[in-house]
């Protein structure tokens, strides 16, 4: 006779539970095209005069920043109130902080609010696990140390989609700093995703092998669909370590300028620019530019994500039984 028992510390979350959006890999293919067609409804509710909606009413969303940001700070809170949750800025400059103990700690502080999604940002790759492995909320991890960044390549996807009407076969050049570069790791796996695909641009102390095909010539982004510029991300470079002769040098061979840029092509970069190094000013204000698209995208793609996590749910618990 077997009889079926309910035994609650055995719960296992089923395999399609998304609880958390820590890296692509926790993506399927189908999780991206509901996330971008939740985004799109988004974007056309934010052209309303009105542009909040009551959905997360009551809920919270804290925004944990261990290192400095602009546009994913500003977009997740601004996503957050435009679905009327409540939300809480916290951060730290980092620096001084014992990172794992203290984040632990500082998680376990802020769960104690009972918040409903924690949103981090830390120099330090696995932070975002880290907070994950403490608290009840849903976490996202809006990028850490060299390691993820998966919204931004989500809504680097809305952009994509937005500018060519599809994402297959799409050809990224990837150019710059892509060895500090989180959001070049989260790209490249959200392109292979998606059926498009992408090569890595620029000299041979900035361009790991292994994660794409690479390039350390600046002419092999001639044939790319769109060209994606990383600044040099100093913050992430060992203190007294070189990558690069000089700046003027690296602006002469990498950097992209209206002759390199051909017709046709996109140019996108996730900011913070750093006009005239490793993108000419000329490209990023003109009409082949999608970095003020990359932006807008970035508040209706985060809007996304909170609202997947907080609404979709779980599947039934219907593996949360025991045989006895
Ligand atoms: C990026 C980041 O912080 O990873 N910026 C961003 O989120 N838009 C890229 C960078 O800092 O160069």
């Amino acid at each position: 006779m077997s009889e079926l028992r309910v035994v609650p510390g055995d719960l296992v979350p089923p395999r399609r539970e998304r609880r958390h959006l820590l890296s692509v890999e926790d993506l399927t293919r189908d999780d991206v095209e509901r996330l971008l067609a939740t985004a799109h409804s988004f974007a056309v509710s934010q052209e309303r005069e009105t542009k909040k909606l009551p959905t997360l009413r009551g809920r919270l969303v804290i925004n944990l920043f261990y290192e400095s940001s602009t546009r994913t700070s500003s977009s997740f809170e601004l996503a957050a109130k435009r679905l009327s949750a409540d939300t809480l800025n916290v951060k730290s400059a980092g620096s001084s902080v014992d990172k794992g103990e203290s984040l632990k700690d500082t998680t376990l502080t802020l769960s104690s609010y009972d918040p409903d999604v924690i949103v981090v940002r830390h120099p330090e790759a696995g932070a975002a696990n880290i907070v994950a492995d403490n608290t009840k909320a849903r976490v996202v991890n809006a990028g850490d140390g060299k390691h993820q960044h998966p919204t931004q390549a989500l809504l680097d996807l809305y952009t994509l989609r937005e500018a060519f009407g599809r994402l297959d076969g799409l050809h990224v050049a990837i150019v710059g700093d892509v060895a500090h570069s989180r959001v070049a790791r989260s790209l490249v796996q959200a392109l292979r995703l998606v059926g498009s695909d992408a090569i890595l641009v620029g000299p041979p102390t900035l361009v790991p092998n292994g994660l794409a095909p690479v390039s350390h010539d600046i002419a092999a982004i001639a044939d790319a669909d769109v060209i994606y510029v990383l600044r040099m991300q100093k913050e992430r470079m060992l203190a007294g370590a070189s990558f690069v002769p000089t700046l003027r040098e690296y602006t002469a061979r990498w950097g992209i300028t209206p002759e390199r840029v051909g017709a046709g092509q996109r140019v996108m970069h996730p900011g913070p620019m750093n006009r005239g190094v490793e993108l000419d000013p000329r490209v990023a204000d003109s009409p082949a530019s999608l970095v003020v698209d990359q932006v807008r995208a970035g508040l209706v793609v985060r809007m996304a994500v909170l609202y997947d996590l907080l609404t979709a749910g779980p599947v039934a618990v219907e593996t949360a039984v025991g045989v006895a």
